[in-house]
């Protein structure tokens, strides 16, 4: 059995038997626990409420004039499916994982949030309040702090799934931070690509980064201002992430990493240099792995049943952009996850019935 699916029955296990775990000290809590469990929209240090998650409830507080964050479990999670289902006590795990490692000291973990304290039987979880706003755009230098906070992460045997908008705030002073952990699951960075061991290659850091985030970004920069504009962005971005993985494959190396991960890193990253040398290669990788991050995004969405008009969008990319150069696709390597048996009918076929799906998951929401 592979050690994700050991950990999922580990912790359905967990819930189950009611197991509690904690985070922190009861006594740092600034008021009484029985009073923090019971918070909601009338008590009277209640700020405001950030509902959008399927999880939790999210609340801004105020107590003695300094201001919180309150993420209480809704009794019943509806995102279906184990991950879901275990993704509140996923995050306690790694938050009890950060404060070790903040307490180690070795590397710089200033770009995830604090607990205070948490507990799983009382379903909550307790941070101080991170003064910011969700990125509507990055710089370089904030694409590199967060990638170093996530190699950093990776180096600790942490990989995070879920970098969607939502779960990213910049501090005004635009430093990164990071404070939803419900996908970010344990791996052997020595010998595994992710959390899914050998098994979906496709899935790495940077590629999370566009899939979740980055690539809805650039797809409304080429909607607003163009192609050339959206390369730039693409371009810095691109280039961070090569700098990072740079970091990587000397750490790597170092601990005496598994060849072929070595070797993937390294041909990552002479891919992407190898763009850098016109506008022509370039536009090639964006239009490659925009493809890639539009497939894998619009899949997510559908699995989950959460389409937005984002996952139309991009879904009618997609057939816009087979439509036009299915050869490049196929050539690239851009069919996978049972698209590669498909034939360009079925193909277009597949992702037609796609959207009348995302348009239906919509109106249902
Ligand atoms: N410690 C925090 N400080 C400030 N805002 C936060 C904090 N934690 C969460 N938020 C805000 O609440 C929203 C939902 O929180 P999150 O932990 O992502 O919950 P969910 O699991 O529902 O996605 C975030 O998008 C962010 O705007
Ligand atoms: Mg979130």
């Amino acid at each position: 059995m592979k050690s994700t699916e050991k950990d999922r029955l580990r912790k359905l296990k967990i819930i189950e038997n009611n197991t509690e775990i904690t985070v922190g000290l009861k006594q740092n809590l600034p008021i009484d626990l029985q009073k923090l469990i019971n918070t909601d929209e009338n008590s009277e240090y209640f700020e405001t409420l950030y509902s959008g998650g399927l999880t939790a409830k999210v609340f801004k507080l105020k107590i003695n004039n300094v201001f919180y964050n309150l993420k209480k479990k809704r009794p019943v999670i509806s995102v279906q499916g184990t991950d879901g289902q275990t993704s509140f006590l996923n995050e306690i795990e790694r938050r009890l994982d950060f404060e070790i490692f903040k307490k180690e000291g070795d590397l710089d973990f200033s770009g995830i949030v604090d607990t205070i304290y948490a507990s799983l039987k009382n379903g909550f979880i307790f941070s101080p309040w991170i003064e910011g706003k969700i990125p509507g755009d990055f710089t370089k230098k904030e694409i590199k702090n967060l990638f170093g906070t996530l190699l950093n992460m990776e180096k600790k045997g942490l990989f995070e799934w879920d970098l969607c908008p939502g779960n990213i705030l910049i501090t005004p002073d635009n430093k990164i931070k990071l404070f939803d952990f419900g996908y970010c699951y344990r791996f052997n960075p020595l010998k595994d690509y992710n959390s899914e061991e050998k098994d979906l290659p496709v899935f790495h850091m940077a590629e999370r980064f566009e899939t979740r985030n980055y690539m809805q970004l650039l797809l409304n920069t080429e909607e607003l201002s163009g192609i050339q504009h959206t390369l730039k962005k693409y371009r810095y971005e691109k280039e961070a992430a090569a700098e990072i993985y740079e970091e990587k494959i000397y750490w790597l190396e170092q601990k005496k990493a598994d060849n072929d991960i070595l070797k993937f890193y390294k041909n990552i990253i002479s891919e992407w240099k190898n763009s850098f040398v016109s506008e022509e290669t370039l536009y090639n990788l964006y239009k490659k792995e925009s493809f890639r991050s539009y497939i894998l995004d619009a899949e997510d969405d559908l699995k989950g049943e959460t389409c937005t008009k984002n996952t139309l969008l991009k879904i009618k990319k997609i057939l816009e952009i087979s439509e036009n150069d299915y050869d490049f696709i196929k050539s690239s390597g851009l069919l996978f996850f049972g698209n590669e048996k498909l034939t360009k009918d079925d193909f277009t076929e597949k992702y037609r019935t796609a959207y009348e799906k995302a348009l239906k998951y919509q109106i249902k929401r």
